[in-house]
């Protein structure tokens, strides 16, 4: 497993490689890596010649600096899943290498980005956006995998390649989830034991709702319920629950008829905020 630092050797090496005729997958993290990420290698390797996976904690998508200082930095650990995992290249790069200078180009994803994550983190998917193509014109990857359980910023990134006419495919991939149902996120490490056995409540809840909306209540009764199922859990403060059109997120009244309906959440527990979702 090749590992490098800076813009220009990743290049230099992954430009012979394409030259030799190798297909490129990618695989973007920020690190701190869990089985989630490894299905996302293993399925980057069952595509492709060559699998480039990078770690970079990317400042510019934090809104909030103590989330940022907390955000763990496990480059060490990271490599040693990659190697059995046989990821090809990793590209570590520092704060320097990326952002010379700061970008002031900005991103506007109109209505994908006045939802949800979108609404709670202000300039999160700027960030997202401007770290994503700067890693895309770095690798140039034939495909590019990123995890469901972020579903927002899969909807921004495929708008994304769209728009800017990449020439890659984006792979959607499942969330993967603890036995108990826990979507699998950095994040989990900081959980208290009491935390962590309230946590895959979250699932749960979305599994509740799915059965509610099949049943033809409306997203505001489902709502209800899942305000009704919080209130037995103090410990949680849910930030938001919505129902909405997969593709376009677009808030929905009711189940989908015709595409597909997700319902994703976000919620604080114990100091920690978990996202998750479903798609039915
Ligand atoms: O999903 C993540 O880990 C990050 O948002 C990404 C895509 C690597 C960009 O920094």
């Amino acid at each position: 497993m090749l590992i490098f630092n800076t813009i220009s050797e990743t290049q230099d090496y992954l430009k012979s490689q394409q030259k030799a005729g190798k297909s490129i997958g990618f695989v973007p993290t920020m690190g701190a890596l869990h089985a989630g990420h490894i299905s996302l290698i293993e399925r980057s390797k069952a595509d492709n010649d060559l699998t480039v996976c990078s770690i970079f904690v990317n400042p510019t998508q934090f809104n909030n600096p103590e989330d940022l200082k907390k955000y763990p930095r496990t480059l060490g650990k990271d490599c040693e899943m990659l190697l059995p995992a046989k990821c090809d290249v990793v590209f570590a790069p520092s704060a320097e290498e990326m952002y010379p200078s700061l970008p002031q180009l900005r991103i506007d994803f109109g209505t994908l980005e006045t939802v949800m994550e979108g609404k709670f983190r202000s300039g999160h998917f700027n960030g997202v956006g401007i770290v994503v193509s700067k890693l895309f014109n770095v690798v140039k990857p034939d495909k590019a995998y990123f995890g469901l359980k972020d579903l927002q910023q899969v909807a921004v990134i495929r708008q994304m390649v769209r728009d800017l006419s990449f020439d890659l495919e984006v792979v959607p991939c499942p969330t993967l989830r603890e036995t108990d149902g826990l979507a699998m996120s950095s994040r989990n490490t900081r959980l208290s034991v009491e935390a962590r056995a309230l946590a895959p409540q979250i699932y749960k809840v979305l599994h509740l709702a799915k059965k509610k909306l099949e049943t033809g209540a409306s997203t505001k009764e489902t709502q209800e319920l899942v305000n009704q199922h919080f209130s037995n859990y103090p410990s949680f403060s849910l930030e938001y629950f919505e129902v909405a059109d997969y593709d376009t997120l677009k808030p929905i009244l009711a189940k989908n008829e015709t595409g597909k309906t997700a319902l994703c959440i976000a919620t604080f527990l114990g100091g920690v905020r978990l996202i998750d979702n479903i798609v039915f």
